[in-house]
């Protein structure tokens, strides 16, 4: 029964400080287990208690987790400085101080990004030895040839050098300018450089998987969703590159082809 102070417990979990959940608490505004408590210095369980303050619950994670489908024109960065920030699509009830994008998408990019404010996950997620597979739909300026399917799965070289870890790619049936590829790392532009070093161009690009994390079909460009902590943990769980991209029918898929 770990034991924490009611302030503690809810300012960790949201955006009120010490001092306001004081004069909520004693305003009789602070609920725990169902009972007005008016000490925000009580203690209470924080692996039971069932806290809500002005009748919204408290989520019981410490940490918020939100699965974003980023739209084109945003970038993954927690200010505005080279262009509006995607934290501006979190809406108000679920921002929170220490919020971060885990992991980048381009400007032009599109799809899945991982919002924080939990640290240590994302740098487990983002480690070049976790190697947490991504992936990506593209939509090619050229067809798609099959050649790349053995360049890619040995390792390509990028213009600069710079040599690639072993990558899966494949059509989209009945589509030759669209693909998906799976990636295990994440280098500067990588899925746009990597189509340019076998002559193709990357016209557009979206993310679909982050780890297990799936991007939903129902979630909006734009929008996004609050994940709970045992979906967060199917993270370091990925569906098999093959089966997914086999059985991944639908809206993403005509959105690139018709935009
Ligand atoms: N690779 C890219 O080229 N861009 C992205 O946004 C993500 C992967």
């Amino acid at each position: 029964m770990p034991q924490i102070r009611l302030d503690k417990y809810i300012s960790e979990r949201t955006d009120y400080s010490r001092s306001q959940i004081k004069n909520l608490a004693a305003a009789g505004k602070i609920n725990v287990n169902g009972s007005v408590v008016k000490k925000s210095d009580a203690k209470i369980d924080s692996d039971t208690a069932e806290v809500a303050v002005c009748g919204n619950a408290v989520a019981a994670s410490k940490f918020r987790y939100i699965l974003l489908n980023k739209p084109d024109g945003y970038v993954s960065s927690t200010t505005d400085d080279d262009g509006i920030s995607v934290m501006e699509l979190i809406p108000p009830e679920l921002r929170k101080k220490g919020l971060f994008p885990a992991g980048r998408l381009d400007k032009d990019s599109l799809g899945a990004l991982l919002i924080t404010d939990d640290g240590e996950l994302a740098h487990r997620m983002l480690s070049p030895k976790s190697h947490v597979p991504k992936i990506y739909i593209v939509k090619l300026a050229r067809s798609f040839e099959s050649k790349y399917v053995d360049i890619f799965t040995e390792g390509i070289t990028l213009g600069n050098g710079e040599k690639c870890l072993p990558a899966k790619v494949k059509s989209v049936e009945n589509c030759d300018k669209l693909a998906f590829i799976e990636l295990h790392e994440g280098k500067y532009h990588q899925v746009k450089r990597m189509f340019a070093a076998v002559e193709n161009h990357v016209e557009k690009l979206m993310r679909l998987t982050v780890g297990g994390l799936i991007l939903p079909e129902n979630l909006g460009f734009g929008q996004c969703m609050e994940l709970l902590h045992k979906d967060v943990e199917n993270l370091f769980e990925p569906p098999d590159f093959y089966d997914f991209s086999t059985n991944f029918v639908g809206y993403f898929s005509a959105f690139m082809l018709n935009n």
